[in-house]
């Protein structure tokens, strides 16, 4: 057992497993209900660009191609990003077993094609946003009641 997949087993965090699809291959691994996907990944030593790990710069952006996701994590989501299908997986929660789709080449330039097509380049932290979001692999258990005890 891994230290998170003992981590998650404590503290009875729901698992659920990710099929990774990529140009050189695909890839399968287990996402806690409380963890993000970047840190579930690299736990599972499959590496991926990544830069703010807040869900801002769109370095790991990847695609959600099956399963429930929660984007609520990222600084920046809009809803065109959501109907298109784009996570940013520093700053997603899996909610269900999921099919994700990620060319680290090319994922990230698609997301950002995609936001200019939708006028949704955000060149601007959003007001007041600094103080609400955290960066990193504990950023989702923050503010968990079991944090503060
Ligand atoms: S690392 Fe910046 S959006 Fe994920």
């Amino acid at each position: 057992m891994t230290e998170r997949q003992a981590r998650a087993h404590a503290g009875g965090a729901t698992q659920f497993r990710i099929r990774l699809e990529r140009p050189d291959g695909i890839y399968s691994f287990d996402g806690a209900a409380d963890e993000y996907l970047l840190y579930a990944m690299i736990d599972a030593g499959i590496g991926s660009p990544y830069i703010c790990e807040q869900g801002w710069c769109i370095a790991c952006a990847a695609r959600l191609l099956a399963g429930d996701v929660d984007r609520s994590g990222a600084l920046t989501v809009y809803p065109e990003d959501v109907e298109a299908g784009f996570v940013l997986l520093c700053s997603t929660m899996p909610r269900s077993d999921l099919v994700l789709r990620q060319d680290e080449r090319q994922t990230r330039r698609d997301m950002m094609q995609h936001r200019i097509e939708h006028n949704r380049l955000a060149r601007a932290y959003p007001p007041g946003a600094r103080s609400r979001f955290r960066r990193g692999r504990a950023a989702a258990r923050i503010d968990t009641p079991d944090d503060h005890s």
